[in-house]
């Protein structure tokens, strides 16, 4: 089976210049359901997910899971998992279309003994090594080593033991896998220099309900003590922060007023604060967020940092904000190598940007104008997308499957807004 998520024949087109206004229900969040997903490998007897996002990322995972043998029944936002893998070897061909695919190497590893990986292509973003989720399976005592392109790791005589992993880097994924990969080891696992995501919480805390001994979450350090067996579980996944993030931006960049719903917003509160300093008003109420604006943003300074700092999955979009801002801007990208591909398509309507290496320096200018535009990645096409809605005229925007990979009936919900947008042929 070779499915292959990319489309490349559809644009989007965005009349800009109108002022978005009314409410945006924000979806599960992508980054939450792929890890939780893989744990239908570990999880054999009942597991359901709900609030997961019909996304080409989601779908991908859900494909490459039932590649393996767990068969999968998805019903509008749930899954139901039954089953488990027959096979401990992975489709390439599904594999090397997402890089969040290594997550299932713990997971298959521990259900079957052993698992056969194909390593996970490169990327617009950075090279985006896997060292740390292998360091994972070292410390935790499986064999590890590279063959023709694969990842091949199997189980010692012993089984997996607790250990101790002190990450020398702090990774959203290797901490995911290193959780995973420990639940069920014998005796007890301390993650150092862990990631503190929402995401990271969330997977957690769907273990802890299936019976996991896990504590620490949300801080660097997590202590894990090893069970036997991981019992039935439904969750619900987190909703999306950084689709919340977006609209918010949405709102902010076309002098807008939006409420954003089915958010939980201390988990964008580093963010909120930042737009509060380009002038933004922000309020707060519940799991709603209402955000306005009826003036040019001012510029305010940022660096992407792992959470809970400045999320690098904001900064594409942030960048389309600060294009319009009353002055000069420096945004410093400090967790990946190449992610300012946005930077010469923003300029494309006219923004003024200077990179240096890791830091852009973005002079705001008074309009943007409707361009032909490519997306170049995920966040990079929501960057464009929020230029084209704030500029005057028409934009197209090519290379959008990028943005089925993580916003779900983004043309829809743009709509709703009042967006004059469209996806045509
Ligand atoms: C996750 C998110 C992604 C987000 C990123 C940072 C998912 C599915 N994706 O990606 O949207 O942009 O966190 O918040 O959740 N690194 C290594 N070796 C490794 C792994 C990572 O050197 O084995 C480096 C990366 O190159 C990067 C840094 O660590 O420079 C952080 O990456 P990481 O947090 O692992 O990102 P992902 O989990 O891949």
């Amino acid at each position: 089976m070779s499915v292959i998520y990319e489309n490349n024949e559809e644009k989007i087109y965005i009349r800009g210049g109108i002022q978005l206004k009314g409410n945006v229900p924000i979806s599960g969040a992508k980054n939450a359901a792929l890890p939780l997903m893989t744990l239908s490998l570990l999880i054999k007897n009942g597991f359901e997910l709900t609030n997961i996002p019909d996304l080409a990322d989601t779908r991908l995972m859900s494909d490459l899971l039932n590649d393996l043998g767990v068969s999968i029944n998805w019903k509008n936002d749930k899954l139901i998992f039954k089953g488990s893998p027959v096979k401990d070897e992975a489709s390439y061909d599904l594999v090397r279309q997402m890089r969040a695919s290594i997550l299932i190497l713990g997971p298959l590893l521990v259900s079957k003994g052993s698992a056969k990986v194909p390593l996970p292509g490169g990327c617009a973003i950075g090279s985006r090594p896997i060292d740390l989720h292998i360091m994972v399976m070292k410390a935790l005592g499986a064999n590890v080593y590279y063959d023709s392109g694969f990842i091949v790791a199997s189980l010692k005589s012993d089984g997996l033991r607790g250990g101790i992993i002190d990450f020398p880097k702090v990774s959203v994924g290797a901490t995911e896998s290193a959780i995973m990969t420990a639940v069920l080891a014998k005796g007890k696992t301390k993650i150092l220099n862990a990631a503190r995501e929402p995401e990271i919480v969330d997977l957690g805390n769907c273990l802890i309900k299936a019976g996991a001994n896990i504590s620490g979450l949300g801080s660097n350090t997590i202590n894990i003590e090893g069970v036997k067996e991981l019992s039935s579980v439904s969750h619900q996944v987190i909703s999306d922060r950084i689709e919340a993030g977006s609209f918010a931006i949405a709102s902010s960049i076309t002098k807008g007023d939006v409420e954003i719903s089915k958010v939980n917003p201390m988990d964008l509160k580093k963010f909120f604060d930042v737009l509060r300093m380009n002038g933004m008003d922000i309020e707060i109420y519940g799991n709603n967020v209402r955000v306005s604006s009826s003036k040019r943003p001012l510029p305010y300074d940022i660096s992407t940092e792992a959470h809970p700092g400045f999320p690098t999955d904001l900064q594409a979009q942030y960048m389309a904000l600060m294009a319009l801002a009353e002055g000069e801007t420096i945004i410093k990208e400090n967790i990946f190598e190449n992610r300012f591909m946005h930077v010469a398509e923003l300029m494309r309507m006219g923004a003024k940007v200077t990179i240096n290496k890791h830091k852009a320096v973005v002079n705001g200018v008074k309009n943007l104008k409707g361009s032909k535009v490519m997306a170049s990645d995920l966040r990079a096409s929501m960057c464009l997308i929020l230029g084209a809605l704030a500029a005057s005229g028409t934009s197209e925007i090519d290379g959008i499957y990028h943005l089925d990979r993580g916003y779900e009936k983004l043309v829809d919900k743009l709509s709703n807004l009042g967006a004059d947008i469209k996806r045509l042929k």
